[in-house]
């Protein structure tokens, strides 16, 4: 049986993918140093599993700590990193915090991994790196060109892809696989964990939960005057599930040698684009939820319309993102009123 080092395990892709890993049988460390989850999500994963994971309470960039756990536990064949800042709009505000957190703890990682012959690891980029693809290049696939990052936190995705390139390319021994994530959504079909947005949500789908649940008094829908059919902006939203169980194959993948390349990137998404309007009437429709929301301005820096090509991952890692968009708006609404003890 192999083990898993899991950073930021805690969070929202990390504890939904902790699940599945100890799912399909491996054991799991996970490392958090709770910036932005609770330790509440430990339970939720105990609840799951009946198994607790061993846990960490530690910041990837403190290498004398990260050093005691490499030696704690000698036998992790890979880690899946998915510790980092990830608010765009603080990461503007905050750049060296962004850099320091995400590039640093990446450094730290790998001068670990390399010092105590780990081979393997699964990284999680996100489709941010393309901006926005010109039509030619709409569904984007992973050989799109990789455009000037918008953001320091944008920034940092593409930073950490070339540290992880330069890395393998100078130790022969190390597999990466690169996946970038499109926008991630929903909750465990258990509705035991979910998303746990800081704050006042920037991302549309907990604005959409928390309004229909009466914390926010209407959503604001950014622009319906793009280029698109309905007006509003186009993304591919995939259920957090299958985003999580996308993690499992890609490591099962590296740990039995079927990589073809020491470097290999993966677009993970549904394949289809999902208009904001498509995603309120589908919400109010599954719910049966009153969704007040009213039409504003463009949000400055929003991409129009970007969506996956997925065919490599499906073919590669013998995958798809096919849970109905239906099911998975019904699982964040399940979520969302666990939060809040809103009953049926
Ligand atoms: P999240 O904030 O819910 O999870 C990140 C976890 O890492 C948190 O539990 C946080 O406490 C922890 N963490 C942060 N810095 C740490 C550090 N230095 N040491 C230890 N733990 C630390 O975010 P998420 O949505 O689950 O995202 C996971 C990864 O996927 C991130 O790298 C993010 O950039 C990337 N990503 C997310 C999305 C998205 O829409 N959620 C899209 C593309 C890529
Ligand atoms: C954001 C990040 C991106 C990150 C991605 C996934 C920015 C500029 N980009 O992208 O880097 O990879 O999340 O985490 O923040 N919308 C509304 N009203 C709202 C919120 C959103 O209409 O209150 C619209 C947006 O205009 C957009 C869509 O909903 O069209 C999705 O927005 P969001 O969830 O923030 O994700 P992205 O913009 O794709």
């Amino acid at each position: 049986m192999s083990r898993i080092l899991v950073t930021g395990g805690l969070g929202y892709i990390g504890s939904h993918t902790v699940v599945e890993l100890m799912q399909q049988g491996h054991n799991v460390v996970i490392v958090d140093n709770l910036s932005n989850s609770t330790i509440e999500v430990l339970e939720g994963i105990e609840a799951i599993t009946n198994t607790k994971p061993c846990f960490e309470n530690l910041d990837c960039n403190d290498y004398v700590g990260m050093e005691r756990l490499f030696n704690s536990y000698p036998d992790i064949d890979a880690v899946i990193h998915f510790a980092a800042s990830k608010a765009v709009g603080e990461s503007v505000e905050k750049p060296l915090l962004y850099y320091r957190n995400n590039i640093g703890s990446l450094v730290v990682l790998l001068e670990l991994m390399n010092a105590h012959g780990v081979h393997n690891i699964v990284f999680s980029s996100s489709c941010t790196v393309y901006g926005q693809p010109d039509e030619k290049h709409l569904p984007v696939d992973e050989n799109a060109p990789i455009q000037k990052a918008l953001s320091p936190y944008g920034n940092t995705k593409q930073v950490n892809e070339q540290i992880l390139r330069d890395t393998a390319h100078a130790n022969k021994s190390l597999n990466v696989v690169l996946l970038r994530y499109f926008n991630p959504i929903g909750a465990h079909p258990t509705a035991l964990i979910g998303e746990l947005p800081n704050g006042i949500p920037n991302n549309l789908l907990p604005y959409v939960t928390q309004t229909a649940a009466g914390v926010r008094n209407e959503l604001k829908i950014f622009g319906d005057d793009y280029n698109t059919p309905d007006g509003s902006c186009i993304r591919d939203y995939i259920y957090v599930v299958d985003l999580a169980k996308a993690h499992v194959k890609a490591l099962q993948r590296m740990l039995h040698g079927e990589c073809d390349e020491q470097v290999e990137v993966y677009n993970l998404g549904t394949g289809h684009g999902v208009s904001v309007f498509e995603i309120v009437n589908t919400f109010k429709e599954v719910t049966g939820v009153n969704l007040p929301y009213v039409v504003v301005g463009r949000r400055e820096g929003d991409i129009e319309q970007v969506w996956a090509d997925a065919t490599k991952a499906n073919a590669k890692l013998n995958w798809k993102a096919d849970t109905p968009l239906a099911d998975v708006l019904k699982s964040a609404w399940e979520w969302e009123k666990k939060l809040r003890n809103i009953a049926e």
